[in-house]
């Protein structure tokens, strides 16, 4: 099929040629010499076999050369992509080859779109988020310039505030640090064996002073008498930890209580449950939670001094485990955050 098609024009034109030579010959001999011979045959035949090979041999090379020619200029394809051998009068399978290649072009284009899209409201995003802290730093250093300086006690407080301001430049952009990181994938975990009860304690511990500020209690659901191994990157699962544990304070009410609690759920994995009876997600937020730089609340967030990496954060480290992540809350009740870990040996 594509062999008689690839041949197909050149036959045809070399028929007519042959025609048209054999009967010109014909017409020249008898006019002049009267004269017809059945070498005539031989003849129509010679002149064929020579037009089919010179037409074919024509059109493949300036076909080749036209096309090839179109690829380099669209640089659709990479000359060494356009393969020699199969270069035929055949249109329809150069036109197949063509989509094919432009499909797979139009699948990159549009991903690099959406990267794009995606980088921009990143840039956006930090940019507006660092404007705020560096806004404030400035204006205290502007006001103690223009005087402020000379009153000691006023000196003190504009300084603290001012260093507030930097403090929460410098988690900032940790945070972004972190969460580049991240997403480029450079983040190589390194996995141990640990014992999960007492990371949690050690984050409990650690932010015990945070917790008393607001009279939270944070507790394990009950008494764990026994360790309970997991295999995981213990350094990063202190992160996810912290964050969960920080934002069930941060959105936690006044003498509140979070509750940690790890369960046995298939063969060989945990979940790991953190439960707050705090100011609760309303629904049409939970699924953006996760988002860089999503807060429900922007001002009162703010206020709490938060840039809503936290969660994107936490579901990075759990989903470069190969774990998921779950999230449950009902506004004004409470949330609860979960995710998986796979058990140590
Ligand atoms: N335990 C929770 N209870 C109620 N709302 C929560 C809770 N955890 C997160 N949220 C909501 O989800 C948003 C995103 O949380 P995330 O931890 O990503 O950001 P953040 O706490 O605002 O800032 P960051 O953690 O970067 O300091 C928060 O702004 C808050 O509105
Ligand atoms: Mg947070």
């Amino acid at each position: 099929m594509t062999f008689s098609k690839r041949y197909n024009f050149a036959a045809l034109t070399a028929l007519l040629i042959a025609l048209f030579s054999t009967v010109s010959m014909g017409i020249f001999l008898y006019v002049f010499f009267k004269f017809l011979s059945a070498w005539l045959l031989l003849f129509f035949l010679v002149s064929f076999l020579v037009s089919f090979l010179i037409v074919q041999y024509r059109v493949e090379k300036f076909i080749y050369f036209r096309i090839k020619k179109i690829y380099n200029d669209v640089r659709i394809l990479n000359e060494k992509d356009f393969p020699k051998p199969s270069i035929t009068t055949d249109m329809e399978v150069l036109t197949r080859e063509v989509e094919n290649y432009v499909n797979v072009k139009k699948l990159e284009i549009e991903t690099l779109n959406v990267r794009e899209n995606y980088r921009k409201e990143f840039m956006g995003n930090i940019s507006h988020e660092l404007k705020t802290p560096l806004f404030t730093v400035q204006g205290y250093i502007l006001t103690l310039l223009d005087g402020a300086m000379k009153d000691k006690k006023v000196r003190k407080k504009y300084l603290q505030r001012a260093n507030k301001g930097v403090e929460r430049l410098i988690y900032i952009i940790k945070d972004l640090d972190m969460i580049t990181k991240l997403e480029v994938g450079g983040l190589v975990l390194s996995k141990e064996n640990f014992n999960i009860i007492e990371q949690v304690q050690n984050v409990f511990d650690l932010l015990e002073m945070k917790a008393a500020k607001k009279n939270i209690s944070l507790v394990f659901d009950k008494e764990y008498t026994e360790s309970i191994l997991v295999y995981a990157d213990r350094e990063r699962i202190e992160q996810v930890l912290t964050n969960l544990l920080v934002n069930s304070l941060k959105y936690g009410k006044q003498d509140g209580t979070t509750e940690v609690s790890i369960e046995n759920i298939i063969k060989n994995k945990v979940l790991v449950r953190v439960t707050d009876n705090g100011e609760g997600i309303a629904k049409e937020y939970l699924t953006r939670i996760f988002e860089r730089f999503f807060r429900v609340d922007k001002s009162g967030s703010r206020k709490e001094g938060g840039s809503g990496l936290g969660l994107s954060i936490v579901k990075h480290i759990v989903e470069a485990h190969n774990e998921k992540i779950y999230v449950e809350s009902q506004f004004g009740i409470g949330s609860e955050f979960s995710f998986t870990l796979e058990k140590g040996k």
